[in-house]
């Protein structure tokens, strides 16, 4: 008998993305389709290349094949990924930027920048394009944290107006106000003039279309977060907490000022670091040494994901501190961990942009 495309499009209606609950065809996630008796190919267009369901999805699609249409024909399947935007990218601020994460805490201390490095590389790592602010106008760690501390970002005349272009790392763009003060200076700026600082390094740079753009923020909800919210259209926000008590209250802060009416900004999740301690010679074994759960339940308290523990490890400190982030290494327990969060932190964007109008 011969195939026909009507059964084929018929096996894979019955495929369903897990995300968005609603069958690939129907998603418009087929694409490129050919076939003949013999073999079938297509590519699902997945809306992240961070998807952690590739392999469901592709297994999924074999299988209905072999039930409805054929068991024997061969089926080629590729992957390709169009990250989805809410934004209007032809916007003034920051345009050809499709997705725009702030990575938040209350307390300070409990690893924003760590994340924001290693949540930026992974998803680097995934195939999307990506761009990192330090927006820590105060104390800037990003440029140490990738040992880019004698980086100088270059400039460019476009239109008669001067535009940073960010320092390139690893195909990663990154701007900090690091790169624009000498080395071990201290910031001492006022508040307009740090405000005026964050929208230097935002919005005078060159970004080349990037899938998310990462910013690292300071601690605590004051001026530079308020100028932020409203100077950025800020897809959603990763609150950082730690599972100690102190540290859970201020996150609770956090949460509620990107709740406020007048700041209004997405939670995207939350997300506990240094949650739990693996002993290298017992890789089995979580101690959770902070206490537990505390970040699972203020997520739930709050009705925003969780997004996922980190491990407490020597080697992430050491990341940090040597510019050799963990995010780099490849299944190290850490190094997965960040893959995860960024899979968790893409799909949680992919399934926001998917509930309300998408402009690809
Ligand atoms: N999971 C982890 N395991 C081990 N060390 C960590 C972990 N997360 C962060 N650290 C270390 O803790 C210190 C503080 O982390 P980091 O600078 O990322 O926090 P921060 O929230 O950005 O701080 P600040 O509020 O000052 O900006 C750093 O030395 C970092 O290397
Ligand atoms: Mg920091």
């Amino acid at each position: 008998m011969r195939i026909t495309e009507q059964q084929i499009l018929h096996a894979l209606s019955q495929v369903e993305d897990p995300d968005f609950k609603k069958d690939l065809v129907s998603l418009g996630m087929i694409k490129d389709l050919t076939f003949s008796d013999d073999n079938i190919k297509f590519t699902i267009e997945l809306t992240t290349p961070a998807c952690p369901m590739k392999e469901k999805l592709e297994n999924d699609c074999r299988n209905a094949i072999a039930q409805l249409v054929s068991n024997v024909v061969k089926v080629d399947i590729d992957f390709s990924s169009r990250v989805t935007t809410l934004r209007d990218v032809k916007s003034d601020i920051l345009p050809s930027v499709k997705n725009i994460i702030t990575v938040a805490s209350g307390k300070g201390g409990v690893g924003k920048s760590t994340v924001s490095v290693n949540l930026a590389l992974a998803l680097l790592r995934s195939g999307a394009r990506v761009g990192l602010i330090d927006a820590d106008i105060y104390g800037p760690s990003v440029p140490t944290m990738l040992g880019l501390q004698s980086a100088r970002p270059t400039i460019q005349k476009i239109d008669d107006k001067n535009k940073i272009v960010p320092v390139d790392y690893l195909g990663m763009q990154v701007m900090s106000i690091g790169f624009l003060i000498q080395d071990k200076q201290p910031v001492a700026w006022r508040g307009p003039m740090a405000t005026s600082a964050l929208r230097q390094i935002i919005t005078d740079v060159l970004w080349e279309d990037l899938d998310y753009l990462v910013l690292d923020l300071p601690p605590g909800t004051g001026d530079i977060h308020l100028t932020l919210a409203q100077l950025v259209p800020v897809t959603g926000a990763v609150v950082v907490t730690t599972p100690q008590e102190v540290a859970l209250a201020d996150a609770r802060k956090a949460i509620a000022f990107y709740q406020l009416e007048s700041v209004h900004v997405p939670v995207l999740g939350v997300v506990e670091n240094m949650s739990y301690f693996t002993p290298p010679e017992l890789p089995d074994k979580k101690y959770y040494i902070f206490g537990k759960g505390g970040g699972r339940l203020l997520a739930q308290q709050f009705e925003v994901p969780f997004l996922g523990e980190l491990p407490i490890e020597q080697d992430i400190r050491e990341g940090g501190d040597f510019g050799k982030p963990i995010a780099l290494q490849t299944s190290t327990v850490a190094s997965k961990a960040f893959e995860q969060l960024a899979q968790t932190v893409a799909q949680q964007i992919a399934v926001q942009n998917a509930t309300l109008e998408v402009k690809a």
